[in-house]
Order: C-alpha cells, then structure tokens, then sequence
C-alpha cells in the first residue's frame, strides 16, 4: 500500500508539472480559438476540428459569449468541494450521448409520456451530477435566457471537468438542442455493462458510429472516478460461472479488492477506477491496464481481449501521454456529435430536468 502511495504522490507531482503544457489556455479557452494540437502523425491541426456536423465551436459568440465562463466558475467551485464531480459530469455526457444522441435526455425526470433515463440499470444509484448542471442553467439563464441548450452545457461541463482535472482542452462544437422525451429502454439497451467482452464493447461504439480508438481512449475517462462493488464483484469471486476469480487480475490488487467488495453486501462500496490517481487526468488508467489492475472487466479486455487494435492503443496510451491526451479530445468531439438534434428541432429547455 505505501508503494501506492508514493506512486500516487510521485505521479500528482508529475502530472502537475506536465499538465501546465496543456492548461496554457484555461481559463480563457474561447469558443473560436482552440488551443489547438499536435495529430498523431505530428500534423499540426486543432484538436477536433475535423468534424462539427452542423454545429459551431462560436455557436454562442454572439448569443452568450460567457456561457463558457459561467460553467467554469461554477465547476471549479463544485470540484473543489467534491473532487469526484468532475468524473461524474465528464460520464453524464456520455451517458446522455449513447441515448437517443447527445440531446440532454439524460436529465430529464420522469413525465406522463416517458420515464426517466435516471432509473436505467447503468443509471440508477449510480449517475450523479445533476445538481451542478441545475445550478450552471440557472445561472445561465440569468445571463442569457433560453439561449444555452442542456445539451451544450453537458458537452461544456464535461470539457471543463477534463481541463480542471489536468486533462487536455479542445475546441468544441456547440448548438446541440434538447429533446422532448427520455427513453429508459434505450439507456438499458445502449450503456454496456462493466462486464462486457471486448466484442460487446466494440459493437455497442460501433452502434454509435464510434470505433476501436474511440472505445479505448473514451475509456481513458476511467483514469477519474469511482465504482461500486456490484460493477466489479463478478471478478472476485465468479467471473466465468466457475467460482472463480478473474486470472487477468492481479494479485494484490485482487486481495485489496475483496476487502472493499465482500462476498456478500457492500454492493455500494466504491473503488477508484484508477487507484494510483483518481482525480487526476493523467495515463495512469492504462499503466494500471499494463499491470493487471484495470477495475472493471471492461477496462481489463481492452488489453487482455486478444483484439490487437485495441492492445496495441492501451500500450501506446500507457507510453504517451501526450498521444492519450490528443486522441482523448478528438474522440471526445466524435462522441459529443452523436445523432444531434439541430436547427428548429427540439428545443432549449428552460430547465434541463423539464421539456418546455
Ligand atoms: C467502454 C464502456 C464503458 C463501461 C462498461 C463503463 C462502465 C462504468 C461503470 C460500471 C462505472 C461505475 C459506475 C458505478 O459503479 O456507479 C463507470 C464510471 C465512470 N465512467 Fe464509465 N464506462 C464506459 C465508458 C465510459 C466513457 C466513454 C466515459 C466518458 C467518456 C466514462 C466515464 C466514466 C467516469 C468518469 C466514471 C466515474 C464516475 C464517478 O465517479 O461518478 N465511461 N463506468
Ligand atoms: C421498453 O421495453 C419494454 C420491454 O422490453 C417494452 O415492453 C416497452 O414497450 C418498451 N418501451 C418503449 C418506449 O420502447
Ligand atoms: C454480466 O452481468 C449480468 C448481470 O449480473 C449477467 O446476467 C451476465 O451473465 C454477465 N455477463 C457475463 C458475460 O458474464
């Protein structure tokens, strides 16, 4: 344990010290100046500007040029008061993206005419973050009434968590608008579980028009947040119905584990997805990959699945952090551009937890 500690302390360090390279922006990453990046073959382009699909990183230059501003503040203040927020939002946008498109019905309660996303499976207990996306509308509405999809403001939030935890920033298209409905089945159907084959997750990205680099930088999120027991017990105690622990998890990690995540109960019990550094947005996810000590099943088979394209990417992603972090940002967009709801479709919601 007190190697882990010193890891941890030696990388916060390290991560502090290389992050500034990527911070140079912030705060005053605006909506027209990307800090721009370096592309895998060392081609010099914006991170993400190759694909806006109808939406525009200065959609609110004009409209409500401080919208970015507003959900910074309101972050830094919420990630300091809870250092685990930041994972949290950077999931909600996900989470809002694999259903039904990146169009905020994740946020939305129940009503007469659907259910609320918020009881899916992979939601329930579990999703959180949605008083700090109440708190950033409410002051953008002051601002600008009626201007700022919920939609945007995920994307926003999600952007800034990165930025804040250390993580690299883009530039990010906006205009996204808001659904009117919610679908509770598409969230079961569409967020795979933690104990997916690798097959399973390249099916469930491709289903979104997201490939093998997608699904194993998008994972790279994991280097932030927390999970409960009952997304990892399986592994501990039965992972092939044969009352066995996983043989892809290693050793000691394994016997740590079993003292967060019992036999029986403590299903809510929570584990770092990235023990050596949960709240900082580093590369450790994949060190950890490297050395046994993925959480889920599902960050695991992204190395030990016998799927070469994404074996390969985790030991690239575990080498360079800068090579992570680049393709962390374009496949951030790439999700952010899901089925979008644009134009005088939809609309934007005066409160994100309400259709108009
Ligand atoms: C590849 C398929 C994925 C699976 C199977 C998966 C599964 C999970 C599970 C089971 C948890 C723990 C939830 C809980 O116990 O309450 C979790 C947490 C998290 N996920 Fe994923 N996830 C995936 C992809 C992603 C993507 C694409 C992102 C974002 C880009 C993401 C971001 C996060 C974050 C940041 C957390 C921590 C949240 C917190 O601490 O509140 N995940 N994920
Ligand atoms: C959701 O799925 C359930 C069970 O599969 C089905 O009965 C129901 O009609 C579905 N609802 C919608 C809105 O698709
Ligand atoms: C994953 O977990 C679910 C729910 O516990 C279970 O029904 C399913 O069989 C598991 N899948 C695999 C591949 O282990």
């Amino acid at each position: 344990m007190a190697s882990f500690k010193l890891l941890y302390v030696t990388f916060t360090l390290l991560t502090l010290l290389s992050s500034s390279t990527f911070c140079l922006g912030y705060p005053g990453f605006n909506f027209g100046r990307g800090r721009g990046g370096r592309g895998v073959g060392g081609v010099s382009r914006p991170i993400g500007g190759q694909r806006f699909s109808g939406l525009s990183p200065r959609f609110y230059s004009q409209s409500c040029p401080q919208a970015n501003d507003i959900v910074i503040s309101v972050l830094k203040t919420a990630i300091s008061k809870d250092p685990r927020m930041a994972a949290s939002l950077i999931r909600l946008h996900f989470h809002d993206c694999f259903v039904q498109g990146c169009d905020a019905s994740v946020l939305l309660d129940d009503h007469p005419t659907f259910t609320s996303e918020k009881k899916s499976v992979p939601n329930k207990n579990s999703i959180r973050g949605f008083e700090v996306i109440d708190e950033i509308k409410a002051k953008l509405e002051q601002a600008c009434p009626q201007t700022v999809s919920c939609a945007d403001i995920l994307a926003l939030a999600a952007r800034g968590s990165t930025v804040l935890s250390g993580g690299p920033n883009w530039e990010l298209p906006l205009g996204r608008r808001d659904s009117r409905k919610a679908s509770l089945n598409g969230s079961n159907k569409n967020i795979p579980p933690p104990n997916s084959t690798i097959q399973n997750l390249v099916t469930s990205f491709r289903r979104q028009g997201l490939n093998e680099v997608d699904l194993v930088s998008l994972s790279g999120a994991h280097t932030l947040g927390m999970a409960r027991c009952t997304t990892f017990k399986q592994r501990l105690y039965n992972q092939n119905g044969n009352n066995q622990p996983d043989s892809t998890l290693e050793r000691s990690y394994y016997h740590d584990l079993k003292g967060v995540c019992p036999k029986t109960g403590g299903d809510n019990n929570i584990s770092p997805l990235d023990l050596a550094s949960p709240i900082t947005f580093d590369n450790m996810y994949f060190k950890l990959i490297m050395s046994g000590k993925g959480l889920l099943t599902s960050d695991q088979v992204l190395l030990s699945g016998k799927l070469g394209k994404t074996m390969q990417l985790v030991k690239a992603f575990a080498d360079d952090h800068t090579l992570f972090f680049n393709h962390f940002a374009r496949s951030m967009v790439r999700m952010g551009n899901i089925r979008l709801v644009t134009g005088n479709k939809g609309e934007v919601r005066k409160n994100c937890r309400r259709i108009n």
